[in-house]
């Protein structure tokens, strides 16, 4: 029996059915509904042969979906009717019993929140990989100097292992946004049933305990309505997304002739359809195109909840495709950027070149007055002044006669000469998380430690 007279209509049912989305949620739903099923028998609600039938019958389907031989029904609204109605055929009448004390509203949420959890781990085990090539290729270049940039422009000289190690400080601080995000998937929604609670005396906490749960949700409302656990695992996919995008982007900068400081491998370039010299970094600018997808599919579910009234809504069903495609495209950029770094080829002599422009050294000769005593801003005017002249007469620094520096500083003496010398600019900056090279040592050893 059914309260409805007339058939759904065709659209609606295109629009209403989420399967072809949410049939990945099987092996959650399948292992929710042993744990169901066990708990309904421990506290009696339903006989132990019941329990019996309904697990044999749930390994019979989890075979059919593992092995990819499970027969969908056109019917078939979502993933929890299909397996219900699919263990019913297998199991008999008993299939039904499975439902009782349990509403889709809090079977979802609770597939939703294993899901979350273990992409969540599956992502922390993929952002390890990535940081410890990082640090497995920062060593290897540990004193490799090139410029470091404000603006794009070469601003101050530093070693890559310097720069390479920035990008394992933002990828742990992914790592806690990823924690935190299964940590807050962490409490059970099953046996908040439809959203007030059910008519039977089962055990959440037996439940939770075979799912790996910390604790049962406390609020039956809040946990049908709750979808904050995929926000926050969406926001830490966008944020790391956008990391892998300043590295594309670098990768694609650098890989440039113009640039020249790395060469990628053929693995992550593609050639062009009709100028056969050209390597291009596909995979790298992918990595910066991607990241905004991932923000996009935050934004649309921050959409999805906005003014939703209390508790479940069918809008909810929208959250799954936008948390699918996040973590999918995450784990895609993971690999790439972890691919690339390994099998790139970087050049000490491009870097150093670029390092070696002595303009960049500008700070360092306007420090060199202030340990005279000229007041900082002062010096900034005289170094400015050289700097023009250099590049008006298009000549080096190097190049000035003690004289000719004289003119601009009396504290401009010989030593200039001596700070001019590339090592020095770099040594220089001993201060904590500086790129003298005892200082990214202590930050190898510690980018190490994390891992
Ligand atoms: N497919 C639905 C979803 O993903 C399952 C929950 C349906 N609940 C309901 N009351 N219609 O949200």
């Amino acid at each position: 029996m059914s309260r409805f007279s007339e058939p759904q209509a065709a659209a609606f049912q295109a629009l209403n059915a989420s399967l072809a989305v949410d049939r990945r949620l099987w092996p959650h739903d399948i292992a929710q509904s042993r744990a169901h099923a066990r708990m309904l028998a421990a506290q009696e609600i339903i006989s132990a042969a019941d329990r019996d039938a309904l697990l044999a019958g749930l390994d019979a389907v989890e075979a059919e979906l593992r092995e990819d031989r499970f027969g969908f029904d056109a019917g078939d609204e979502d993933i929890h009717m299909a397996v219900e109605r699919r263990l019913t055929e297998l199991a008999g009448p008993v299939g039904g019993k499975l439902h009782t004390a349990r509403s889709r509203n809090d079977q979802v949420a609770t597939d939703l929140a294993l899901f979350c959890r273990a992409e969540a781990a599956a992502l922390l085990d993929a952002v390890h990989g990535l940081m410890a090539t990082l640090v497995d290729v920062a060593e290897r270049h540990c004193d490799w100097a090139l410029p470091g940039y404000t603006h794009l422009q070469r601003a101050q000289p530093v070693y890559l292992a310097h720069h390479l190690l920035a990008y394992v400080w933002m990828l742990e601080r992914d790592r806690a946004r990823l924690r935190f995000a299964a940590e807050q998937a962490g409490l059970l929604p099953l046996g908040a049933g439809a959203l007030a609670g059910v008519n039977f005396a089962t055990d959440r906490r037996m439940v939770a305990a075979e799912l790996g749960f910390d604790g049962v949700a406390p609020n039956s409302i809040d946990a049908v309505a709750n979808r904050d656990f995929a926000l926050d695992l969406l926001n830490a996919c966008a944020t790391c997304a956008t990391h892998l995008s300043r590295l594309g982007s670098e990768l694609v900068i650098w890989s440039t002739e113009e640039f020249g400081f790395v060469v990628l491998s053929d693995a992550w370039t593609s050639g062009s359809s009709i100028m056969p010299q050209k390597k291009n970094p596909d995979a790298a600018e992918l990595l910066r195109a991607k990241a905004p997808r991932i923000v996009g599919r935050l934004a649309a579910l921050h959409g999805v909840m906005h003014a939703l009234p209390l508790t479940y809504n069918k809008d909810l069903q929208e959250d799954k495709e936008h948390l699918f495609d996040a973590v999918d495209t995450l784990a895609l950029s993971l690999a790439a950027a972890r691919g690339m770094l390994e099998g790139a080829t970087f050049s000490r002599e491009r870097m150093a070149a670029a390092a070696s422009d002595e303009l960049i050294a500008a700070t360092d000769l306007a420090d060199l007055l202030v340990r005279r005593g000229v007041p900082f801003r002062e010096c900034h005017g005289i170094v400015a002044g050289l700097v023009r002249d250099a590049v008006d007469a298009g000549r080096r620094l190097s190049d000035f006669s003690p004289e000719e520096l004289r003119a601009h500083s009396e504290h401009l003496d010989g030593e200039v000469a001596e700070v001019l010398e590339q090592r020095s600019w770099l040594e220089s900056k001993a201060s904590e998380g500086g790129t003298a090279l005892p200082r990214v040592r202590e930050q190898l050893a510690a980018a190490r430690a994390l891992l």
